[in-house]
């Protein structure tokens, strides 16, 4: 129980690593927050810097959702060489309960993160490396249905979106365990929740495609 809260507190503070915050701080000396939709993720840094740093805190964010579940795996095998988890355990059975929890945790973390008075992003890259770690051939064939709604709507939320919502699918269809199921549904969800500024101005056609500003921008 203490090893599982450690790594739970552990993903949810790399999660809630602010990439985009800083990187917009040091590279144009502004707060992300205060321009464009306000978001800190990667999509917002492309809008605000272009994209190399749009890129770069893609990449890096991604990262923390890969770091997020190999942290479980390390202080499980940490944990197991110390002989620290008790023998009625079942380390097998637990593992992708704890992953997916860790998983979740991270990416609160990024759109809840402490650094930033739980304030942040959209948990899309987050979610993006934890999918890759859980299973790269969902995690795969999420980028391909983003790419898919990207190249046709030029829209990136609408393109989260629907990746979010395939998430879950794709989880049934690559028959993963059930607790990676069940990221599926509720981390999709939280992702659709986190873009409802963004289904709004969707809904009424004003939500800036690729290489456009938002229309209460001057
Ligand atoms: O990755 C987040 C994206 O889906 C939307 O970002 O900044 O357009 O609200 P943004």
């Amino acid at each position: 129980l203490t090893l599982s809260g450690v790594i739970l507190l552990l993903a949810y503070l790399l999660g809630s690593f602010p990439t985009g915050y800083i990187a917009v701080k040091q590279l144009k000396g502004i707060d992300i927050r205060e321009v464009g939709s306000g978001s800190t993720g990667a999509t917002n840094v492309l809008r605000t810097l272009g994209k190399g740093p749009g890129a770069f805190v893609l990449v890096i964010d991604s990262l923390k959702g890969v770091l997020a579940i190999a942290l479980v795996y390390w202080l499980f095998n940490f944990a197991e060489s110390q002989n620290l988890i008790p023998p009625q355990v079942d380390v097998k059975l637990w593992q992708p309960w704890l992953v997916t929890l860790a998983g979740l945790a991270a990416i609160l973390g990024h759109s809840k993160s402490i650094f930033l008075g739980f304030t942040g992003g959209k948990s899309v890259a987050t979610s993006l490396g934890i999918l890759l770690a859980m299973s790269w051939q969902v995690g795969l064939a999420t980028v391909g249905v983003f790419a898919v709604v990207v190249a046709i709507s030029r829209i990136v939320s609408l393109s989260s979106i629907a990746g979010a919502i395939a998430v879950s699918i794709f989880m049934l269809v690559f028959h993963l365990p059930l607790p990676y199921v069940l990221f599926g549904i509720v981390g999709g969800l939280y992702v659709i929740l986190r873009h409802r500024g963004n289904i709004e101005r969707l809904l009424a056609g004003t939500e800036p495609k690729i290489g456009q500003k938002l229309a209460t921008e001057p």
